[in-house]
């Protein structure tokens, strides 16, 4: 097993708080404009309706980056909603956002980290961690999933997002290729940490090979295993868009009439649940509950 030291995890921390405090507009735009994004954030946000109980008295949204879904967990809340994040920016933005919507539940705006949650243990019923928070926490991963089993109530649940490995290959050829850069790629493999991608589900930082965040890529079998440990059951998978995550014609067209893309919409929930499919998408959605 590989040990990481407190200052590696420091680091680490560090890097991505100074990276989203620069990019909180690029954040923004994550979800915004071409067709193929706003599927991938459609189908998160019907994720979330699907799962939060709206009942909730506290809720936790760990890493809520600019504030994308602050608005659903706000409004499924009925005491106090924590917004906990690394990044003051995107804290600062996301408060921008919620002080036009003033009427909703409250929001305690926290910035903090998600290894170490400053919340007393069972305290909190529904926690989201969207954003691949998870995998960013690279070898740390374990430590946040164990310290959210903490804070979170028995039958308390969590909704999060994870990073697969075959789909961020995927992503990657795909943007390289619109860059010019695929050629390149294909002809050093191993420069660009793809086989180890694939076969450890690791990245390092190295920004000049293209890999500008240490991260940790899970297969659904791998996030149900840390899942467990931590504490929680499994009850919903869903990979994100498997059919039309890099296909941006099917996405455009689908997108020109309500009733096309409802359609689309549906079959991308259908066939997201099916086994041997929850690591070909934009990453997938788990849903589970404390033990
Ligand atoms: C990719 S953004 C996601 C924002 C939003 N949840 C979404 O899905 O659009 C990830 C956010 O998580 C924050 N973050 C990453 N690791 C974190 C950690 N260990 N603890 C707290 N926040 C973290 C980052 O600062 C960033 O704002």
């Amino acid at each position: 097993m590989v040990r990481r030291t407190a200052d590696a995890s420091h680091r680490r921390r560090r890097h991505i708080r100074r990276v989203f405090d620069a990019q909180v507009r690029e954040e923004w735009r994550r979800y915004a404009g071409e067709p193929p994004r706003i599927l991938r954030r459609t189908l998160r946000e019907r994720f979330l309706r699907r799962h939060l109980r709206g009942s909730s008295q506290t809720v936790l949204e760990l890493g809520p980056g600019p504030g994308r879904f602050t608005p659903i967990l706000r409004r499924a809340t009925r005491g106090r909603l924590v917004a906990l994040d690394l990044s003051l920016e995107a804290l600062r933005s996301a408060r921008r956002r919620a002080r036009r919507r003033p009427r909703l539940s409250r929001i305690d705006w926290v910035q903090g980290a998600g290894e170490c949650l400053p919340l007393r243990a069972r305290s909190i019923d529904e926690v989201v961690a969207f954003g691949n928070v998870v995998s960013f926490a690279a070898l740390d991963g374990p430590v946040l999933l164990k310290e959210l089993g903490r804070v979170v109530k028995p039958r308390g649940l969590l909704l999060a997002d994870f990073a697969s490995p075959a789909a961020a290959t995927q992503e990657f050829l795909y943007v390289a290729a619109r860059r010019r850069l695929l050629g390149r790629i294909l002809r050093h493999p191993d420069h660009y940490f793809l086989d180890r991608v694939l076969t450890t589900g690791l990245q390092p930082l190295a920004p000049d090979r293209l890999a500008r965040w240490e991260f940790r890529f899970y297969t659904a079998a791998e996030a149900e295993k840390e899942l467990a440990r931590a504490g929680f059951r499994m009850i919903d998978v869903m990979s994100v868009a498997p059919i039309a995550a890099h296909q941006d014609r099917v996405a455009a067209i689908a997108r020109r009439e309500e009733r096309t893309w409802e359609t689309l919409l549906r079959i991308e929930e259908r066939v997201g649940r099916r086994p041997g499919v929850f690591e070909m998408g934009d990453g997938f959605l788990i849903a589970a509950v404390r033990k």
